[in-house]
């Protein structure tokens, strides 16, 4: 048995319900999309530096490149874990760029007890904005979202390919994609209305009042990816990959992919569960953040709240469009496309999720997570 309730949001000028629920008793819970705004705090790095597989790809792939480099660590974070990782290594030198103030200041606080401030510069501000004295050989980042491009890394490293990094530069991550599976949420939920555990609702809050107001955020579904059980009867279809951000080729943060999922079991289709493959290196095995517990989490696309049936050689065709939203790095995505089933026409279907939102308690799924007035 597990339980949802409403709580309320406090943040200044978004006071509004939420439906929160009891992690203890919830197979499936919620959490807010964060990577893509500046509400990084001790615990979003922790969970971070926890994540084993991402950690040792990451630790992998800078001993590999750092060693005699000079390298530019883009997003550091307070324990600028990539940037010692390559001092360590041998890199010649390393400057550490940071844009949240409170992590440049501890960042440079870590290096320095770690005796490397001669080693690592901290360069306070976004990649984007600041110089170095000369482009580097290597950069290494992880500002990959929970869709892959979600926190910038599309435009962030095509900028740091112009200006920060030698021609013939290494770039670690290699690539990335975001990836799409067929979900029926009820299923995964038990018919249960999903919630915010109440731990994760000051992230809600931090991201509304870093837009200034509530808007539909983006929402990930934990217990799926790493539940076996929960997968096996929640995920319909095979995965398709979208949104291919080539870190080390051709770098385009924008586009349109065509795509086409099969469906492999009968149940009812809700929406799609979006996730990211990321390879650190170029031969390593892919992090798939819809089938590996990670640091990332699958984003839920509502398409059809009720839920539409489907059987297996059932298909969803759709396009899948990028576009950078007025702050020039993060993206807007959209989706558009048609379920064909054998008995009957085709069903069109649609989605869009934007950086800093304009819709609010647009579709049935966000008025059940913000039951506000007027909303079921
Ligand atoms: C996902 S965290 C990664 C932290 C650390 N590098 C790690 O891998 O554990 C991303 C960090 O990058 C920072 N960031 C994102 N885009 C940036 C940019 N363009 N310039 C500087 N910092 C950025 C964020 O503030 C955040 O601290």
């Amino acid at each position: 048995m597990h339980h949802s309730f409403v709580a309320e949001l406090a943040a200044p000028g978004c006071k509004v319900p939420v439906r929160a629920c009891d992690i203890e008793s919830s197979p499936v819970w919620l959490w807010p999309s964060i990577g893509e705004y500046p509400v990084y705090d001790e615990v979003a790095y922790e969970a971070m530096i926890k994540d084993k597989r991402r950690m040792s790809a990451y630790s992998d792939a800078v001993r590999r490149y750092a060693p005699g480099r000079t390298v530019v660590d883009i997003g550091t974070g307070q324990d600028a874990v990539w940037a010692l990782a390559a001092a360590r290594a041998g890199a010649r030198h390393v400057w550490a760029v940071e844009v949240i103030p409170k992590s440049a200041r501890i960042a440079r606080k870590n290096i320095e007890q770690a005796g490397f401030a001669d080693r690592i510069t901290v360069v306070e501000g976004l990649s984007t904005e600041i110089e170095l004295p000369e482009p580097v050989d290597v950069c290494v980042s992880e500002i990959i979202g929970t869709l892959a491009g979600s926190e910038g890394a599309g435009s962030v490293l095509r900028d740091a390919r112009k200006r920060l990094v030698k021609p013939d530069g290494v770039f670690i991550p290699h690539r990335s994609a975001t990836t799409a599976v067929a979900l029926d949420l009820d299923s995964a939920y038990l018919g249960e209305h999903p919630g915010f555990p109440t731990l994760v609702l000051r992230y809600v809050e931090e991201v509304f009042a870093s837009v200034g107001r509530p808007f539909d955020l983006r929402v990930a579904v934990e217990g799926v990816q790493d539940n076996p059980a929960v997968r096996e009867r929640s995920y319909l279809s095979g995965a398709v990959e979208v949104e291919p951000l080539e870190f080390n080729g051709d770098l385009d943060p924008e586009g349109t992919d065509g795509a086409e999922l099969t469906f492999t079991r009968a149940g009812n289709v809700s929406g799609l569960a979006l996730g990211m493959r990321l390879w650190v290196a170029e031969d390593d095995e892919p992090i798939d953040s819809l089938t590996q517990s990670s640091s990332w989490a699958p984003v839920y696309a509502p398409l059809a709240e009720e839920g539409l049936s489907v059987r297996p050689g059932d298909r969803f065709v759709f396009d899948f469009t990028t576009t950078l939203s007025d702050d020039g790095v993060h993206p807007d995505y959209a989706l558009t496309g048609e379920l064909h089933r054998t008995d009957g026409p085709a069903v069109p279907l649609s989605w869009g999720s934007t950086h800093h939102g304009d819709g609010f308690r647009a579709t049935p799924f966000y008025r059940s997570l913000f039951p506000g007035p007027g909303a079921p």
